[in-house]
């Protein structure tokens, strides 16, 4: 029964650090595959999701040192499999880069069907479209993708139908060791795109206008060995301005790039919190009188839809009615039935949800159901009156690492309990 407990109505103070961005660094660890040099990736988060991509590498040859908590070395010469299937594997999301690392490499690859939290439907079907046009066979057998380019990659011209964050650096992935050019247009730009690109192009790979709407790619024979630092993680810097701003605290975020920030800055600005930016860091004052404001999630440099359960926590404390309208997953609601169990006031109708704004939350226990979910409902339960206690949280450990204790950190009454007795325990203490 692993759970967080808290008791919520303390106002968050202090400094928090925020580590690698999770979602970068699943390209990269699949990406370290393309070299048989040395790769060190710093500034990795040490979270449930990156550990399992580690695992997996190992399981098909590569050696994965830990240097230290957050720094690992990777060499893939001992590589002997291009299968990858573990039941773990087929949890997470982003095995699906292991398809592009593996075909860019050694032109074959096993891979069974991404996982990943219930949020859509969630089809990999652009991907799949880059790895045919770059000469790949891909199949569907029993689970699996089947992918085999019998003569190798040959760079492509690529216009993707949907803008796809996955896609994107999967067709990265796969064609920096492509014969020629590759040019991929209607590409994401969000941060970590960016980032896989600037470590690929650390090894040597020739990548362009990542960040712009085309990324152009010049096919390299070999990559070289590299040692890069991850980007700071938006989404876990943006929580805790969403927490700071839900427990009308004050709280300074630090190892930011606040310019990845800019949207959730914007929103929370105009519901009335007082946010500072400096270089590395950005400051969140929450106000008693949180105002009712819009949000429509978009591709970078819109709205995260990673930031839509938590944004909306906040707008369910505001006075008055907001109408947030998720585009990107239509399953993206479904903690709203969760945070009804704590007296909030949300009305969803297909992919547009209303908030009427409540005086304040009660405790409840309630579900994580997904990543950033369980993540919105800690946030909840930090700003409610009593005892809240949230479930399921091994969804939540797959992208922050140690979220209660850098909650604590900021003078929450928070703690991952895992039996009962610890529960009560907790309730003794906070009584
Ligand atoms: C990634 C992130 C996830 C984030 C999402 C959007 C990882 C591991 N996950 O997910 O946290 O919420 O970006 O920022 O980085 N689509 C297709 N066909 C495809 C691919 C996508 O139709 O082949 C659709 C999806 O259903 C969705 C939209 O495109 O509606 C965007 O999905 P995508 O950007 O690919 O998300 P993920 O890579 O799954």
């Amino acid at each position: 029964m692993d759970q967080f407990i808290m008791k919520g109505g303390v106002p968050l103070r202090g400094e928090v650090m925020i580590g690698g961005a999770k979602n970068a660094a699943l390209g990269i660890i699949a990406g370290a595959l393309l070299t048989d040099d040395d790769v060190i990736i710093e500034n990795l988060p040490d979270v449930r999701d990156i550990n399992v991509m580690l695992e997996a590498l190992k399981e098909i040859g590569a050696k994965v040192d830990r240097e230290n908590r957050h720094t690992v070395r990777i060499n893939a010469t001992n590589v002997d499999s291009v299968s990858i299937d573990d039941e773990y594997i087929r949890k997470i999301r982003a095995s699906y880069y292991f398809i592009g690392a593996l075909l860019g490499k050694y032109h074959r690859a096993m891979v069974p069907l991404p996982g990943g939290c219930a949020i859509g439907s969630r089809p990999i079907d652009q991907h799949i479209k880059g790895f045919r046009a770059l000469g790949s066979g891909v199949q569907i057998k029993n689970g699996c993708v089947q992918a085999e380019a019998k003569t190798g990659l040959k760079g492509a011209h690529i216009y993707l139908d949907v803008v796809s964050v996955g896609a994107t650096i999967n067709i990265m992935l796969a064609s920096v060791l492509a014969e020629g050019r590759t040019i991929i247009e209607n590409v994401a730009k969000e941060p970590h795109i960016v980032d896989v690109a600037n470590f690929l192009n650390s090894m040597g790979a020739n990548i362009k206008g990542a960040g712009t709407d085309t990324i152009r790619i010049r096919g390299v024979q070999k990559l070289h060995g590299t040692d890069y630092a991850v980007i700071p993680d938006q989404i876990e810097a943006g929580t805790f301005m969403c927490a700071a701003a839900a427990t009308r605290g004050d709280v300074l975020i630090k190892n930011v790039i606040p310019k990845h920030l800019e949207s959730i800055s914007a929103k929370l600005l105009e519901m009335g919190n007082t946010i500072y930016e400096y270089d590395e860091a950005i400051r969140v004052i929450g106000t008693a009188e949180l105002r009712p404001t819009d949000v429509k999630t978009l591709p970078y440099p819109g709205f995260p839809t990673d930031m839509q359960p938590q944004i909306s926590v906040v707008l369910a404390l505001a006075n008055g009615t907001s109408v947030v309208t998720e585009s990107i997953f239509e399953n993206r609601f479904k903690y709203v039935d969760e945070l009804a169990r704590m007296g909030s006031n949300i009305k969803v109708e297909g992919n547009v949800s209303v908030i009427d704004g409540v005086h304040g939350f009660t405790g409840a226990s309630v579900n994580a159901l997904d990543l950033r979910a369980g993540a919105a409902l800690v946030i909840a339960g930090l700003a409610a009156e009593g005892i809240t206690t949230v479930n399921e949280i091994g969804f939540i450990q797959r992208g922050y690492e140690h979220f209660e204790k850098k909650l604590q950190a900021l003078g929450a009454q928070i703690e991952a309990v895992s039996s009962e007795r610890d529960a009560q325990k907790f309730r003794l203490k906070v009584s």
